[in-house]
């Protein structure tokens, strides 16, 4: 039932989910350890907006994802952890020890004070005990608010502060290539403005002896001692909060997505068999961080339901060398493969002996998700990585969607380089134009919305919902708005194009220009900045910032290299600009707006014809800017 094994399964399921949404979600659902069935399959009102899935519902996620694996493949693998040094030990943990880990951890945080409905921030590296965290959580439904381990300690007290977390999990440090990272001690200094938290539960991992505040700060080995793992799972409502997960807004503070229980299970689990055609025994491997939504959906929660073996990678493509995913492939024996662009064209620039060197026959099926894939990148990774047998899967969605929402589905859909293709079952996308009006019809271009739910999708901005509103269903009321622009051609193929909001998307990550024009303004000689993407060759879109400054710097190297550390240290390396041009004013507009528009030009070096700059408050600003552009 809903298996898609043909294009005529696809287009017969589609028109099913269309036209009658909730029988088609009701059948779905079917396939899910329920406590109680829902009274209700759907509830909605995007003008509100409010969104209920499966109400009246009675669930514990960690149930579908482990209990009711451990009848028939109790011994099978979940997760095999590979290590960051490929001379390591890689660890094969089974359903049962996960069960069992995920149990004693779960009894960890009722220990240290954790209740249902509390937040818990989860800043750790991709170890096991990540995933553990994870789960302990939504089996005691506390709110886990992953975030990701390269963010400052500044981003990290925002969102411990945003989320009212009492409890942090972390750990003694990380390993990212040959360096480490001390962990706890951003942890030290994030926790000086969240005087709410009172326990820090540290891993040791590293053991790197770090101080422990007296009073506050456990070790998790010392914790884990004291309890069993015998730990029923915690009965909630498919309304239930799951789980938090930040990500960057357009204007001011990141968001707080919040996503629930029940929509979210069937939602990652539906769309992670589907289209990657998952089959029992397949070895699946998703290389993102669970720092971010593809790994809380498709490391975690979608394989883990689907009961598959899912690869948990601590390192980084280029360590020891070139050739570490596709060593780790022959490794494990790898059937589907997971990646995003930014990856694949930094391995693309390095000699092919790298890829050679190693057994890729294992692969069928291989993915990609972040950012628009180029067709550069897609037809190497399809002639060298798939040898030309291996279907890609161009993945098109969003932290705020929680699962795939345009995608091709594996050896059902018949590709196109660079395109998302069609919609899952159950997704209605309305491409729209700028006076708000839908446009029909094939060969068009326009804004991307949805305008019906689906069940994994955001129900709100936590602490914040008319932030949701305002973000996501004003510009086109009725219709969730994604960001983004698109084209649908003549089969009706749909090619995302771009964020057509504030957002630059940055090696696959989400980053905000506002947040990043703040974290420059910080530093003591700056007034103002401007910030705007340009082409950057493997990251995809690059940071470029116009700056201001009080007094015209003398060493400009010096300056660029103190404003990237500002920023490093305010959100994370991530967000470091990758171009500073330090200018005497920017384009404005008599209301004083910035005309976003030239500075984009002018970061792609297209600077032939600005547009009209006429209703400029000073247009001569402009001339400068051409002529200083980097
Ligand atoms: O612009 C789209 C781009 O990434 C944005 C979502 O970013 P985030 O919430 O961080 O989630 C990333 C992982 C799902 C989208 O609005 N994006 C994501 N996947 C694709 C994409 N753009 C084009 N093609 C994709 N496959």
């Amino acid at each position: 039932m809903n298996v898609i094994r043909t294009f005529e399964d696809y287009q017969e399921q589609y028109k099913k989910s269309i036209e009658h949404p909730e029988n088609f979600w009701s059948e779905v659902a079917g396939n899910f350890y329920w406590r109680k069935k829902w009274d209700k399959v759907l509830e909605w009102d995007f003008h509100k907006p409010e969104v209920k899935w499966f109400q009246g519902a009675k669930l514990n996620i960690t149930e579908n994802c482990l209990d009711r694996h451990l009848t028939k493949h109790a011994n099978q693998t979940a997760i095999i952890w590979e290590p960051n040094n490929p001379d390591d030990d890689a660890k094969h943990i089974t359903y049962q020890q996960l069960f069992e880990e995920v149990c004693k951890t779960a009894n960890m945080l009722k220990a240290n004070g954790v209740k249902k409905g509390d937040r818990v921030c989860i800043y750790l590296p991709m170890i096991p005990e990540l995933a553990y965290a994870v789960l302990a959580c939504a089996r005691i439904g506390a709110v886990h608010s992953v975030v990701f381990a390269g963010f400052s300690a500044k981003s990290v007290a925002d969102r411990v502060q945003d989320a009212g977390c009492n409890i942090v999990i972390t750990s003694d440090g990380a390993h990212r290539g040959e360096k480490t990272i001390n962990l706890k001690g951003i942890i030290d200094q994030a926790m000086e403005s969240c005087p709410g938290v009172s326990c820090v539960i540290v891993k040791e991992y590293l053991k790197s002896g770090v101080p422990m505040k007296t009073g506050r700060d456990v070790y998790w080995h010392d914790e884990i001692q004291k309890v069993n793992a015998d730990c029923p799972a915690e009965e909630m409502d498919a309304e239930d909060m799951l789980f938090i997960l930040y990500t960057s807004g357009s204007t001011g503070k990141p968001k707080g997505m919040v996503h629930t229980c029940g929509g979210y299970m069937v939602y990652t689990n539906y769309t992670f068999k589907t289209a990657f055609q998952y089959h029992e025994g397949h070895v699946y491997w998703c290389t993102a961080d669970i720092g971010w939504i593809t790994g809380h959906s498709y490391i975690l929660y979608g394989p883990l339901s689907a009961g598959a073996t899912t690869v948990m990678f601590e390192g980084i493509p280029s360590w020891p060398d070139w050739g570490r995913f596709w060593q780790a492939i022959e490794r494990h024996k790898v059937n589907i493969f997971y990646t995003a662009p930014t990856a694949i064209r930094s391995l693309q620039q390095a000699p092919l002996s790298f890829v050679e060197k190693y057994d890729l026959s294992s692969l069928k099926v291989l993915g990609s998700v972040g950012e628009p894939i180029n067709e550069e990148a897609w037809n190497w990774y399809d002639k060298n990585i798939g040898k030309g047998k291996c279907p890609i899967i161009d993945t098109w969605w969003q932290t705020e969607t929680g699962g795939f929402m345009i995608t091709p589905i594996a050896n059902v859909t018949k590709l196109k380089p660079a395109h998302a293709t069609l919609p899952l079952p159950g997704v209605q996308p309305a491409v729209m134009n700028e006076s708000g009006l839908e446009i029909e019809g094939n060969n068009i271009e326009g804004r991307l919305t949805i305008k019906f739910p689906w069940p994994s999708m955001a129900r709100t901005i936590y602490g914040d919902h008319q932030r949701f509103k305002e973000t996501y269903f004003s510009s086109f009321p009725g219709k969730y708005f994604t960001g983004d622009g698109c084209k649908r051609d003549n089969d009706g193929y749909y090619r995302i194009t771009g964020r057509v909001d504030d957002i630059i998307i940055v090696s696959g990550h989400n980053l905000g220009t506002a947040e990043i024009e703040s974290a420059i303004d910080e530093h003591a000689n700056v007034i103002e900045t401007a910030v705007v993407g340009f082409p950057h060759d493997i990251k995809g879109q690059g940071i470029y910032a116009f700056v201001i400054c009080y007094e015209k710097p003398t060493e400009e190297e010096k300056l660029r290299v103190e404003i990237k550390d500002t920023v490093s240290k305010i959100i994370g390396p991530i967000a470091k600009p990758d171009k500073i041009q330090f200018v005497s004013g920017l384009p404005k507009t008599r209301s004083g707006k910035i005309m976003r528009r030239i500075l984009r030009k002018v970061a792609e070096g297209d600077t032939g014809n600005l547009g009209d700059t006429t209703t400029l408050l000073d247009p001569a600003v402009v001339d400068e800017i051409k002529a200083g552009a980097l």
